[in-house]
Formats: C-alpha cells, sequence, structure tokens
C-alpha cells in the first residue's frame, strides 16, 4: 500500500498515529532529504511537489521516517514488513523530480510486478476474449474516422474478420481528406473495405435553417440513428455492436454494468441509438486509457496520422460551422481548417507529440464566424466573412489553455487563408482559455 498526500494522513490516522492542521503548509515545490535506505526513495535530495496543509505529527507504531522536508515536515514513511509506505509529496506530478522512479520503485521492486503491458499481449488477450464472447455470430460497427472507434474495430476484426460489418458515414462535414484517409487506412492496415455511405445530401438537408448549437446536434443525433437503422436491418441486425469505450469514458459514467452486455442509451459514440434496439456491446478498450489505444492502434498497423490525430467532435464541422450550415460555407470552413492544421504539422507543433514536448497543441481548427466585414483586395472592396483560429493545449480537456503561437506561423496562415479560401477576407485569432469559453465555440 502506498498513500499518497491525503492517503498518507488516513493511514496515519486509521493506524493510530496522529495528523494535525495548522502551522507551517507546503504548497509548490519543496525539497527533501531522504533520511533512510531503502526501495522506494532515491538516495539525494530531491525537488519535490507538496500540496498540504496538515502534516503526520505522530507516525503509526512501527513506522519510521523516510524522508523529510526542508520546513522540518514529514515527507515519507514506511512500514516495510507490513508492505504499508506513504509520501506527502505528490511522486505522480511532473514537477516532482524523480517521481516517476519512485512509482517504478513502488511498482517493480516493493510489489514485484512485471512490465509485461506489450501492445501484442493486449492484442492478443483482446482477440481471445472477443472470440469467445461473440462465437461465430455477427457484429456492426461504426467507425468515425476517430481514434478509438477505429482501433477498436480493427481489433475486433482481427479476431472475427468477415463477420464484422463496418459503416463510415460520410456526413459531408468531416475534415478534408478525411473520407479517402480513413477509408484507405483500413485497407492498408487490414485489408479492410469500409461501408461508406454518403449522407451529405440527407445531412445538408436536415440542417437547413438550422443554426441553433443544440438544435443543430439533435438533427445530427437523429440522422445518425436513422443510417445506422437501414444499414443494421441491410446485414440481418447483428446481435453485437463494437463500442470505442475507453476507461476514462467507465470512469466518467461511475463504470455501470462493468463488462455486460446492456440496451444502449446515449452514448457519445454512437450519438444515442434508439432505447428499442438491443446489442450485446463489445468494447475491447473498456480497460485501456487513450495512450495505451493509440500504441493498439499502431501495433494493428493503422497510420500514425489516424492513431495520433487530434480529436475532433462527433458533430463534426457543423459545430465549427456558426450560423447556418451550406454546402458552400463548410467548404470554406474545410480549406481555411486544412491551410491552418497543415501550418501547424509542418511547424511540428500538431501530431504525435514527441515526449514533454510542451510547445504541442492538444487541439487545432479553425471556425466559420456568421460575420461580414468590409476589406479592400487590390481596388476592389470586399464584404466577407470571417475565420476564426483557435489553438489549446490541455492536459484532459476540461480546462484548457489558448496557446501562444508562432507570429510568424499566424501571419502566414493568415495570408494563405485571404488568397487561397474564396469568400474570406479576415482572420482573428481566439485568445480565451476553458473556462471562460469552451473550446468549441458551440
Ligand atoms: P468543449 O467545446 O466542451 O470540448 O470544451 C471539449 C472536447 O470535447 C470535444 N467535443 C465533442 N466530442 N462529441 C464528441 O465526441 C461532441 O459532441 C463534442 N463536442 C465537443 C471537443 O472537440 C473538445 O476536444
Amino acid at each position: 500500500m502506498l498513500g499518497i498526500c491525503y492517503g498518507m494522513q488516513a493511514m496515519t490516522q486509521a493506524l493510530g498515529g496522529k495528523v494535525s492542521g495548522g502551522g507551517v503548509r507546503e504548497y509548490g515545490l519543496a525539497e527533501i532529504e531522504v533520511t533512510k535506505e531503502g526501495a522506494l526513495l532515491p538516495q539525494s535530495r530531491q525537488k519535490v511537489w507538496m500540496s498540504h496543509g496538515d502534516r503526520v505529527e505522530q507516525m503509526p507504531e512501527g513506522f519510521s521516517s523516510l524522508a523529510s522536508s526542508d520546513n522540518g515536515l514529514l515527507a515519507g514513511m514506511s512500514r516495510p514488513e507490513k508492505g504499508w509506505y506513504a509520501l506527502q509529496f505528490h511522486p505522480e506530478v511532473n514537477h516532482t523530480e524523480r517521481g516517476r522512479e519512485i512509482l517504478r520503485n513502488f511498482v517493480y521492486t516493493i510489489c514485484g510486478c512485471k512490465p509485461e503491458w506489450t501492445p501484442k499481449n493486449i492484442i492478443d488477450k483482446s482477440i481471445e476474449t472477443i472470440r469467445a464472447k461473440v462465437g461465430d455470430r455477427k457484429v456492426i460497427s461504426a467507425v468515425s474516422g476517430g481514434v478509438d472507434s477505429s482501433v477498436a474495430t480493427a481489433l475486433v476484426r482481427k479476431a472475427v474478420g468477415n463477420q464484422l460489418s463496418t459503416i463510415f458515414i460520410d456526413t459531408g462535414l468531416l475534415r478534408e481528406g478525411e473520407v479517402t484517409q480513413v477509408q484507405s487506412a483500413f485497407k492498408d492496415a487490414l485489408g479492410m473495405e469500409l461501408t461508406t455511405i454518403d449522407a451529405s445530401q440527407r445531412y445538408f438537408t436536415g440542417l437547413n435553417g438550422v443554426s441553433e448549437p443544440e438544435q443543430k446536434r439533435k438533427v445530427i443525433g437523429e440522422l445518425f440513428i436513422r443510417l445506422f437503422e437501414e444499414q443494421a436491418a441491410r446485414v440481418g441486425n447483428p446481435p453485437f455492436l463494437v463500442q470505442g469505450t475507453i476507461y476514462p469514458d467507465v470512469v466518467e459514467s461511475s463504470g455501470t454494468a462493468f463488462g455486460k452486455a446492456e440496451r444502449i442509451k446515449s452514448h457519445h459514440n454512437v450519438g444515442g441509438l434508439p432505447k428499442d434496439m438491443k446489442f450485446s456491446l463489445v468494447e475491447p478498450l473498456r480497460e485501456l486509457f487513450k495512450d495505451e489505444v493509440r500504441l493498439i492502434g499502431e501495433a494493428l498497423g493503422l497510420p500514425a496520422d489516424l492513431v495520433w490525430r487530434q480529436p475532433f467532435p462527433g458533430p463534426g464541422l457543423a459545430v465549427r460551422c456558426l450560423g447556418t450550415i451550406t454546402p458552400e460555407r463548410v467548404s470554406r470552413l474545410r480549406k481555411a481548417d486544412a491551410i491552418f492544421t497543415g501550418e501547424l504539422q509542418r511547424a511540428g507543433l500538431l501530431g504525435r507529440p514527441t515526449r514533454d514536448d510542451a510547445r504541442q497543441l492538444s487541439q487545432a481548427f479553425a471556425v466559420l464566424l456568421p460575420v461580414q466585414s468590409v476589406g479592400v483586395m487590390g481596388d476592389q472592396r470586399t464584404y466577407q466573412e470571417a475565420i476564426a483560429l483557435r489553438a489549446v493545449t490541455t492536459e484532459d480537456f476540461m480546462t484548457a489553455n489558448w496557446a501562444v503561437l508562432p507570429a510568424d506561423l499566424l501571419a502566414r496562415v493568415s495570408s494563405r487563408i485571404v488568397n487561397e479560401v474564396a469568400g474570406v477576407n479576415r482572420i482573428v485569432y481566439d485568445i480565451t482559455s476553458k473556462p471562460p469559453a469552451t473550446i468549441e465555440w458551440e
């Protein structure tokens, strides 16, 4: 057992020691001195990240001190014969200099775990589980082009081959080149033809005259349901549905029906299927984190530009095309977005991150504003629409910072969009963080 921060205090309280409040508080960087040799802490002075107001005043019986801070507070304690360890600081945050090493010591040396997580192991195990569950019955999946649904589909395809039918709906609201990119990714990696449904006309008709953001989402969600029903019926209504649920989704929805088949209510991956459609779920990524899912995707042969792509909202470009949605406006937005993201990729700011590269953006895109402004091009007065550029860095997408981009890059993007995209004469850069704004504009 390793208690961290409040965990150390909770252990102390539970095991008969004493925690007290008041006095010295430690927030932020602190230096500690390791006072006792042992398996957990590297033998040196080190910088650690603290965040506590209370402190352990008296250790529980049988514990001895591992380290103390320069403020004279207990920074770690252990009772090795019981396997009990505790740290007052946070080894899990980047600011703690040797945090990874400390966690590694705990997991490998103290707990005796072996680093057996390899993509190949996970893939082999998943394939076995999927086969056992599905047997010789049929499975259906819908890919959106996103990482999770793509990797889940690829895994199930490996496991059950042609028993899987995969639908890819071209809503007309995807990014530049996305349809062919997704199709060829599956073909090259798995020899698999996606059933691509060109539904763009239906989406544009459904969205005709709709400009309210929630209404857009509703129209798009409902159309997805209709198309999915039609396609499922066409392949004999398979009993199993693949979902790209990953572990953070499970945690957020508090892990209901872990591993069990359930009737689908609403889920962001499939846009909320009707309550009377019954499927058993196949969710091979349910215990994995995003970075693990990406590694599995690469091991399955999916191309890096698909596996490392930035998040893209389910309703697609519709929520970045503010105001009414027409094929012409979406095409304008798509071109501007391709210029912006293309320049960012060329500058190495967007794409597969290199480790600890602080410049890496988490998400970047263009937004078409329903605003016309006056400009001048040559001798001509123009009265055209504006594009907003959005680029953020974030750990978890719950909060985000707007990114400071190089001025020369912004200048290049601005002049390229105005020159290459008809109907746009002004570019603005969004300098709002989340909160108070959200990442998307709708
Ligand atoms: P916001 O705009 O709420 O977005 O700050 C946070 C993250 O979620 C993405 N997003 C969506 N993803 N379906 C999705 O699958 C959606 O309807 C949706 N709306 C926003 C957004 O791109 C950002 O990464």
